[in-house]
């Protein structure tokens, strides 16, 4: 029997998401959906196409009205309004209405930009993620976050919007390659550094086996991340308060993934903004030296950087300051209490942020000692 978690916002179901091994538990999901009644639109890029868009295709399509398959070429570039308008294009020309149903096959630029035209299209058709990378699965699959990047700016255009299901096939992790894996266990560690020192501590002793892609290891740590994120958006959907711990290791990690132009995978930015935010915790007093040493050191073993080189920290600096989690000029920024309790703090300086991003800054000069 698949597990299964329900987003409930006040007393209310909002959303399932089940867990499971493979693709067959879909079928009865959808019809549990009124698919049969319905249109369905399978979003996908060119990367996941190959690998699920068939196996998908053939689960669903004698269980609705019609399946068919948008692809777009994968990567961040392509996460744009001008991605969307094709989408729109295909959907008007397949004669897609307000009953039909879109599902987001792949990983977080899929879902955000499905989500997205799904809660725009016609003012809004239903939409269900099936993410397939560890970043989709751990984070932006759940909680409703939709949208596309803009002008260079990541995420600036979306919106709140539910999906009607998530379904995760946990083994669809092991054939991402080993960089976009690690990738995503940075968002995994974040939970456990932000809310549960339980968990944080059950993946140190897992190491091994999270490393090896041991499958019941795998589901544990998806379920149990999936868990702690289910708790913070259901207290606050919208983010006007506690959602923001989420962004913790986000506010210098983004400026890192601009700064290197994208060259770096997410993930590997959240860890050093992970690192850099840990930094400013011990600086304020926060946490002990020691803690954030443990904190530093715990990501190399997940294959996660804690330096990076090939960037200016005052760019870097500047970018953080032109992110869009501002408030009134001040930047909002996470840090942690101890570990397993992140807050909101609004006293982070300038000064602070410049030597958190020199403290994970390695230059040529540094190597050459
Ligand atoms: N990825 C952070 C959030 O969902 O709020």
């Amino acid at each position: 029997m698949a597990q299964r978690l329900t987003i409930n916002y006040g007393k209310k179901p909002c959303y399932d998401i089940v867990f499971g091994q493979d693709f067959i538990g879909l079928a009865p999901e959808l019809e549990a959906l009124h698919a049969a009644e319905r249109r369905i639109c399978i979003v996908t890029d060119s990367n996941v196409e190959k690998l699920y868009a068939e196996e998908i295709l053939g689960q669903i399509k004698e269980k609705c009205r019609k399946a068919v398959v948008f692809s777009f070429p994968a990567g961040e570039a392509n996460k744009t309004l001008d991605t969307v308008r094709g989408l729109y294009a295909f959907l008007i020309k397949e004669g897609f209405d307000r009953k039909d149903l879109l599902i987001a096959l792949g990983g977080g630029v899929v879902g955000d930009l499905t989500g997205f035209a799904a809660s725009t299209y016609l003012r809004g058709i239903d939409f269900i993620q099936i993410p397939t990378t560890l970043l989709a699965q751990a984070d932006s699959s759940i909680g409703g976050k939709t949208g596309v990047d803009f002008d260079g700016y990541k995420n600036m255009v979306g919106a709140f919007y539910m999906p009607k299901l998530v379904y995760m096939n946990v083994s669809a992790l092991k054939t991402l390659e080993d960089r976009q894996f690690f990738s995503g266990f940075a968002e995994i560690m974040k939970h456990g550094l932000i809310k549960d020192h339980i968990f944080y501590v059950w993946l140190l002793e897992n190491m091994y086996e999270i490393c090896e892609r041991d499958s019941a290891v795998l589901e544990e740590m998806v379920v149990r991340s999936s868990t702690i994120k289910k708790l913070v958006v259901e207290k606050d959907p919208t983010e006007q308060g506690d959602r923001a711990l989420l962004n913790f290791g986000h506010t210098i990690g983004h400026a890192i993934e601009k700064a290197k132009n994208f060259e770096l995978y997410h993930g590997e930015c959240v860890a050093l903004g992970c690192v850099a935010a840990a930094y400013i915790s011990w600086k304020h007093e926060l946490l002990t030296m020691d803690e954030y040493y443990e904190i530093r050191d715990m990501f190399v073993p997940f294959n996660l950087p804690i330096s990076v080189d090939g960037i200016s920290p005052e760019k870097v600096l500047e970018l953080t300051k032109s992110d869009k989690k501002m408030n009134a000029g001040q930047i909002k920024f996470i840090l942690l209490k101890k570990v397993g309790k992140a807050v909101i703090d609004m006293t982070v300086s300038d000064d602070d942020i410049l030597n958190a991003i020199k403290e994970i800054y390695f230059s040529e000069e540094d190597l050459a000692e």
